[in-house]
């Protein structure tokens, strides 16, 4: 929190216990505090690049809903955000209430437990057929969000010129802020549409790519669902190569999918290229969508064992060392794929059920993968993403998230606009009556509407 003024009017501190804080020269006389406190920055004491950090979409999408009264004649339906709602595995919630019997006892190492690490590597045998050594190559994290932000911190130095960090355009948001507070800035590569919403790695100026430091994939994409192919993957290794960049690589969706043919991981594409050592590239790997546990906070990281070397140094001043509870139902976990199969057949019924309904008035198909639909607004709308979310929301208390915001205008566009992002996460009776909803909406109000005349 930033320290409370009076009001901003006077731009004074209004609160006594801050004048600890205040520096000395500032302190000869109580008289003088008020007077010296405008010499105080605002971030007193803070790390400035906090004030660099953008909010997060939902805070954004609370205050373009503020004004809207929705529907009160229908049961909201939140398709807004991304949490997976199938119910837990119950072997799962069991092996967590074994464990608490044992498990609080002692600290657990930030390396994890080589029985967590072993289920880890074999997890990776069974769905790549790669052998990675579990000493080495691969680190338990808790959850990918954490550890995306965190290998971030580990890897960029921010005291070579223009510490760079690429990122897909739309992107989840955590990219953004891992690089921003590590002193880098961001470089968005938008997705292009035409190509199933490949990003377009080749608009990346050399110049660019020689200060980059760290690039991410999201494959599948949140929000697009797509899937990054070899011929993609090899463009990025030897950029890495020739340009010494990390990858990390992250894959929280990789489970869920609508093809015959399992989403290509990128350490499996390393490895079909002849990376074995899967130099400068790091996978994130979770349990949350896969196993409905995001409350659980539990994933792993594999891949290079130097960077992974680093990794854990970090982590271990970091603080972020696993609960041996999470740990042992992680082993369950990641141990068993019945429930995994059950589960992606859960959201390939879904899909194939609520796809349809919307692609007969929303430019949407199936994506490759992932629990999202990534759709364009109807034409009449202008690519006014934002007021066609209010306005449905207003007129069939459904909530879909503007696509601009999971975006940011940069290099003269947002490629974010005129889409939305729809969550199907909620059982399928819900995500259909939803896209009922929606279809209604669309085929009443073709054009943008006027925000006088709506229910808006
Ligand atoms: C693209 C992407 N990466 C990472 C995460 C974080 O997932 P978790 O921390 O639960 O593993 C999310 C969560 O929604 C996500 O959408």
């Amino acid at each position: 929190m930033l320290p409370d003024r009076d009001g901003g009017k006077t731009g004074r501190l209004a609160l006594p216990w801050l004048v600890g804080a205040i520096p000395p020269e500032c302190l000869r006389s109580d008289k003088h505090v008020a007077q010296q406190a405008c010499c105080i920055p605002d971030n007193l004491g803070m790390n400035p690049l906090l004030a660099k950090l953008q909010p997060y979409p939902f805070e954004r999408l609370k205050q373009l809903f503020a004004s809207v009264t929705p529907n009160t004649a229908l049961k909201p339906i939140s398709l807004g955000i991304g949490e997976p709602k199938h119910a837990t595995p119950a072997f799962i919630q069991a092996s967590l209430k074994t464990a608490v019997a044992t498990g609080l006892s002692a600290y657990p190492a930030t390396a994890g437990e080589p029985a967590l690490r072993r289920a880890c590597a074999a997890w990776l045998k069974t769905r790549y057929d790669l052998t990675l050594d579990p000493a080495t190559q691969v680190l338990p994290i808790n959850g990918s969000r954490e550890a995306l932000f965190a290998l971030t911190q580990t890897v960029i130095d921010p005291t070579r010129p223009g510490a760079t960090v690429v990122s897909p355009n739309p992107f989840y948001q955590i990219y953004e802020g891992a690089a921003l507070l590590s002193g880098a800035t961001p470089y968005y590569v938008p997705s292009d549409p035409a190509r199933n919403f490949a990003n377009d790695w080749d608009s990346v100026p050399a110049a660019v790519w020689a200060r980059t430091q760290l690039v991410f994939v999201c494959s599948p994409g949140n929000p697009t669902g797509a899937v990054m192919p070899l011929s993609e993957w090899e463009k990025l290794f030897a950029l890495s190569d020739q340009y010494g960049f990390v990858i990390a690589s992250d894959e929280c969706y990789s489970e869920i999918y609508f093809r015959e043919k399992a989403p290509l991981g990128g350490l499996e594409a390393a490895h079909q290229l002849g990376r074995t050592d899967f130099k400068r590239l790091i996978a994130f790997t979770s349990l949350s969508k896969r196993s409905n546990v995001p409350g659980l906070r539990s994933g792993f990281v594999a891949g290079d064992a130097a960077i992974i070397k680093q990794f854990l140094l970090y982590r271990t001043y970091h603080g972020s060392a696993m609960s041996p509870v999470v740990q042992a139902a992680s082993v369950a976990a990641w141990g068993d794929e019945a429930h995994v199969v059950d589960n992606r057949n859960q959201y390939r019924t879904k899909f194939a059920q609520v796809t349809p309904v919307l692609a007969d008035v929303l430019d949407v198909k199936l994506p490759d993968a992932s629990f999202y639909l990534w759709a364009g607004v109807p034409a009449g709308w202008q690519g006014d993403d934002a007021a066609f979310a209010k306005a449905l929301y207003g007129a069939e208390s459904v909530t879909v998230l503007p696509g601009s915001y999971l975006a940011r205008d940069f290099n003269g566009s947002n490629p974010g606009q005129g889409r939305i992002r729809m969550a199907l996460v909620a059982e399928t009776a819900e995500c259909l009556e939803a896209a009922e909803r929606i279809a209604r909406f669309v085929r009443a109000h073709p054009q943008k509407m006027d925000p006088g005349s709506s229910p808006v």
